[in-house]
């Protein structure tokens, strides 16, 4: 049923809030603001435009905008040891779009994570690429399916010399292997863009790999996974003046006009906030990714990569063909407020997109909760209750979450 009485709409969202609040999320690509974040979309900026850069915009009446854009600039150069960025793609596909769009010609070849193999749909001849071009070419991938197999790829990159290699993806569970394909890349003039959408607050707070400094050319990311919101995009590159005044152009008037100012303005506090507590949450985040995939395999739970310790970033992936595959199991835990999403493993068709024999679990959000340790054994164990013993177990669910409300890592409190 649709709403299209005003305060119906305003019930729905008050609705939505409430039932949040009381489920555990553990959708790997979301994440939540603080109040001071939420409080800056929630102003005047929301209706503004401004084109261009500080200083040199196509609108008048950008005076205070240019201050918080400028000082954003800085501190994500900071953050990421990068000489340039581009803040004004307003979400990760955006940031791609203006990347592919400088480095790639319709005859040009790319490399990619494949879908089964955690790549993005943007990487993907449906998505952003493929509009592109045609030539797309799926990443080998070792036997185990979370690894880049490193000389099966140089090899093809020998014979095939594509024009682009994109590392990173969505199902994104260890480092890619950068530095090890950087000469071979080099030798044949092939960019690296590794997409950080997934990782790039792990990688703010020092915890994953530093992609610019172990040779990727260019970085692309959504702001709001790991990072600490809001949702948009960006771009970092040390590449010099000449090629970055093409990706200036691809972020606009390439992939964006105006960029949307409210979430600009949450963006920089949310960068002083990765600034000043990214390292303490990224270390936690990973901690208790870790600590969730051991307690979900005590608990029988297939957990994928076993062998490399599960995981080194804030997800972990199981295999749930058993209890009837990622549909099913997805849906019955949402019917108890815990909230997944389903997940094609590697060693899936893409044609099981919709019934994927996997689950993909992100531990972001419930961390900026305040979650460490002991609340992902609880959550692992209501999982179980769940899924194996096919309990109800919602009100536990709510009464659990109900002692997490803040958002911490901030200076909310
Ligand atoms: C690897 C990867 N790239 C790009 C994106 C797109 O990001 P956004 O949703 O910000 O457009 C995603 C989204 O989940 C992703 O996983």
């Amino acid at each position: 049923m649709y709403e299209t009485n005003i305060k119906g709409i305003e019930e729905i969202v008050k609705e939505n809030e409430e039932w949040r609040s009381g489920c555990i999320n553990l959708i790997a690509s979301e994440n939540v603001t603080s109040k001071r974040v939420r409080k800056a979309m929630a102003s005047d900026l929301m209706h503004r435009y401004a084109e261009g850069h500080p200083g040199e915009r196509y609108y008048r009446g950008t005076g205070y905008i240019d201050r918080i854009e400028t000082g954003l600039k800085e501190k994500m150069k900071k953050l990421f040891s990068a000489d340039n960025v581009d803040v004004r793609p307003i979400c990760g596909t955006n940031a791609n779009q203006a990347i592919f769009g400088v480095y790639t010609k319709t005859s040009d070849i790319a490399f990619v994570n494949s879908t089964p193999g955690g790549g993005h749909i943007s990487h993907h001849k449906s998505g952003n690429l493929g509009m592109l071009i045609t030539n797309i070419k799926d990443l080998p991938l070792t036997e185990d399916g979370y690894h880049i197999d490193i000389e099966d790829t140089k090899s093809l990159v020998n014979r095939i010399k594509p024009k682009i290699l994109v590392l990173g993806k969505s199902l994104f569970l260890f480092p890619e292997p950068i530095k090890e394909l950087e000469d071979v890349c080099k030798e044949n003039k092939v960019k690296i863009i590794y997409d950080a959408a997934h990782v790039l607050g792990l990688i703010a707070g020092k915890q994953f790999q530093d992609p610019l400094s172990e040779g990727a050319d260019i970085i692309t990311g959504s702001t709001h996974k790991t990072f600490f919101g809001t949702q948009r995009g960006v771009i970092l590159s040390n590449v010099n003046k000449k090629e970055w005044s093409k990706i200036d152009k691809g972020a606009f008037p390439g992939s964006s006009s105006n960029h949307h100012l409210d979430t600009l303005a949450g963006l920089a506090i949310a960068t002083n906030e990765m600034l000043e507590f990214g390292e303490e949450y990224a270390k936690q985040t990973i901690a208790n990714a870790k600590s969730l995939a051991v307690s979900l395999d005590k608990y029988g739970f297939n957990v994928q990569a076993k062998q490399f310790g599960y995981t080194m970033s804030h997800q972990i992936a199981v295999d749930v063909a058993e209890h009837k595959g990622g549909n099913e199991v997805s849906k019955n835990l949402e019917k108890n407020d815990i909230i997944i999403n389903m997940n094609l493993l590697p060693d899936e068709e893409v044609n099981k997109a919709k019934i994927p024999k996997g689950i993909r679990i992100g531990v972001q959000e419930m961390t900026r909760f305040g979650m460490k340790e002991p609340e992902m054994e609880i959550i692992a164990e209501l999982i179980k209750k769940c899924i194996i013993d096919e309990a109800h177990i919602k009100e536990e669910v709510n009464k659990f979450r109900d002692n997490f409300q803040n958002i911490e890592y901030s200076h909310d409190n």
